[in-house]
């Protein structure tokens, strides 16, 4: 099966590719056994030192403590602008493009430098200081990547929220990671639609008696309160403020974000990553997994309120000083070429997206991407999602025209980024395939016992060893950290993920083995959204899963048992939906809603997902083993009741 579709590497790409096949066999062998020696010299090659390291690994995978380039010092900013000057200062840095298709603006990295320099003296001028955390909840705008970039400069922690979560969702992240300054816009704009940043940070501020100074970009000019205690508008601040401002020394170990991310169980958890590793890996994965060559023009589609837009807008092509396309806007607006108008607009030669945006564009039909050139295009890539081979195809054959390979990396925010994936020059494609390791990742496949598999099988995926970009701790708990990843299989990294390996060495994942379910690419905790429902006074009892869905990759399915005497109605689904629009966003709407009078549960109460699972996507003939049941006649009743019947 593994073997049936083999795309061997282009020719024309490995001849100027970076890594060539030999080449990563070699450097791949390298970075295991010695990597000490690798990362040092890698560390050379793509960053800018202040001053040199003193140690470059140490890790400690029972008690989930990772430390690279431990005494080094840089500072991320610095990275990612100052040192470029010299050379490219007058080249483009940042094309954005608008949510309105005749909206768009290029800026150099001498414009970057000066704005993130005012930005980061409007940040110490409202008191901001090394370590303090600053929450960024912001649309699509090159003012975002200012605010991150500003946050480095001064060293202070970034903790961008998604623009797409409630005002409910954006109070607990601020609270948790204890914000002082709140960087946010009057309104964003996608799709054509307005979306009320501003008044949702205002709900979300009025419960955050911490935060002393909310900074507010105009975006669309669009009314909104203002509470002069602590608001202050973007464009006055930064009229004052002096372009010249020193990058704070950092050492490697400092932080340099905070992103919250679901897991099976609790609240979001704050992910923190450090500053040398993290840029170092970014860096690297950008240049070698999209081959990026000086002066292309490289697109990634993600929003920077998710991991990919951190380490794949941002950290790791402006490190490289690479020209990254920042879109405000939606592949389908205003029709689904879109995506391919800008690629032919920009003459873009790297474009990198989710599963769900290709498979949605791929039930608009080929006429709205044959209709443009796309000549640029040289490399594809995917996230977020295994991606089934029909759509693999579709992108491969009418995106890229059969010409350009597509890399499917596997990573997490955890990770911080790419671990496994294809390298263009380098290893032949498989559609559907992650591939193989990058430089210094260790993979493992563990069996029910905890044992390695080797060689061809299948089992939970974990990492060996420790990788730069490594999360360091979850904020506030460090604890946490080493229950979720570090002591399922001890001495391991688990990712939560399960995978096959073939004879070739290639991992397939096969998706979440956790309580963890991936929603349009949009990662989430059922845990999460369950209780959000349970808040509705009429709801007993809650329990969501995943279920296989065309578009999205998974579906929320929710199962709800009401209160004794409450009447189940369509007027009380939407009193259900609304309610996780308000406590977590849009991306939580449960996209079926059974009412379930009773939940299958063991004796000890605890409830059996395993077969809400297939009841939800509809394989209800291979159910297994429901003897061990309190009361197994609650499977008939969800099964005659099921709401996915096709
Ligand atoms: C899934 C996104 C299959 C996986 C960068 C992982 C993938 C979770 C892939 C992390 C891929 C990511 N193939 N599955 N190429 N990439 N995943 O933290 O389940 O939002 O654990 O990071 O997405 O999601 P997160």
């Amino acid at each position: 099966m593994a073997d049936t579709n083999l795309y061997p590497v282009s020719e024309a790409i490995a001849a100027s590719a970076h890594i060539t096949k030999d080449e990563y066999e070699t450097l791949y062998q390298e970075s295991i056994s010695s990597p000490e020696t690798f990362w040092a010299a890698k560390a050379e090659e793509f960053l800018t030192w202040d001053k040199k390291w003193d140690k470059v690994r140490e890790f400690d995978f029972v008690k989930g403590e990772a430390r690279w380039f431990d005494g080094g010092k840089l500072n991320v900013s610095a990275n990612c602008i100052d040192r470029h000057l010299a050379e490219r200062g007058d080249q483009v840095a940042i094309i954005w493009e608008g949510d309105d298709p005749s909206d768009d603006l290029k800026v150099t990295y001498k414009e970057v430098h000066e704005q993130v320099c005012k930005l980061a003296n409007v940040l110490k001028t409202r008191g901001v200081k090394k370590g303090d955390r600053v929450c960024i909840y912001m649309p699509m705008i090159p003012e975002a990547a200012y605010a991150m970039l500003a946050c480095a400069r001064v060293g202070a922690i970034h903790s961008i929220v998604f623009g797409g979560f409630s005002p409910e969702a954006l109070k607990d992240r601020i609270q948790d990671s204890d914000c002082q300054v709140v960087i946010t816009a009057d309104e964003g704009v996608r799709g054509g639609r307005k979306i009320p940043l501003k008044a949702n940070a205002d709900t979300a501020v009025a419960q955050c008696p911490g935060v002393s100074t909310v900074l507010v970009v105009k975006r669309t000019g669009g009314d909104v309160a203002w509470d002069e205690s602590h608001d202050v508008w973007y464009h006055d601040a930064m009229a004052e403020a002096s372009a010249d401002c020193a990058p704070e020394p950092m050492d490697a170990e400092d932080p340099l974000f905070i992103l919250y991310t679901s897991g099976s169980t609790g609240k979001p958890k704050g992910v923190l990553h450090t500053t040398g590793g993290y840029l170092l890996q970014a860096a690297m994965t950008h240049k070698y997994v999209f081959d990026y060559q000086d002066g292309e023009v490289y697109w990634c589609t993600a929003d920077v309120g998710w991991v990919t837009g951190h380490s794949y807008i941002v950290y790791g092509p402006m490190a490289n000083g690479a020209i990254t396309l920042m879109f405000e806007g939606v592949p389908t607006y205003p029709t689904a070429a879109r995506c391919w108008e800008v690629v032919d607009k920009h003459d873009v030669s790297i474009f990198y997206t989710a599963p769900t945006a290709i498979r949605a564009l791929m039930g608009q039909g080929d006429e709205f991407v044959t209709q443009t050139s796309r000549k640029t295009l040289r490399i594809l890539g995917t996230v977020g999602e295994p991606i089934n081979p029909e759509a693999w195809d579709w992108y491969y054959k009418v995106v890229g025209d059969s010409r350009c390979p597509i890399m499917d990396t596997w990573w997490q925010t955890e990770t911080g980024a790419h671990m496994l994936t294809p390298l263009p020059g380098a290893i032949a494609l498989k559609p559907g395939s992650a591939t193989l390791p990058f430089f210094g990742v260790e993979p493992v496949l563990l069996d029910g016992d905890g044992k390695e598999v080797v060689g061809a099988g299948e089992g939970s995926l974990a990492i060996k060893s420790s990788w730069p970009s490594q999360i360091r701790t979850v904020f506030g708990d460090h604890n946490r950290l080493v229950q979720t990843y570090f002591s399922t299989y001890p001495g391991y990294y688990f990712t939560g993920d399960g995978a096959r390996r073939d004879e070739d060495g290639y991992f397939w994942i096969t998706g979440r083995v956790d309580d963890v379910i991936n929603v349009s690419g949009h990662r989430m905790g059922t845990a999460e959204v369950e209780s959000a429902l349970v808040l509705h006074e009429k709801v007993s009892e809650a329990a969501v899963v995943g279920y296989p869905h065309d578009i999205k990759g998974q579906g929320i399915y929710a199962y709800i048992t009401l209160m004794v005497g409450e009447e189940p109605s369509d007027e009380l689904k939407k009193e259900l939906v609304a309610l996780c629009v308000k406590e977590i966003g849009p991306i939580a709407k449960p996209d079926v809603i059974q009412w379930a009078p009773g939940l299958p549960k063991t004796r000890s109460g605890k409830i059996m997902r395993r077969i809400l699972r297939k009841i939800a996507a509809n394989e209800v003939d291979a159910l297994g083993d429901t003897s061990t049941l309190a009361d197994p006649t609650v499977v008939d009743d969800l099964i005659d009741n099921r709401e996915n019947k096709g």
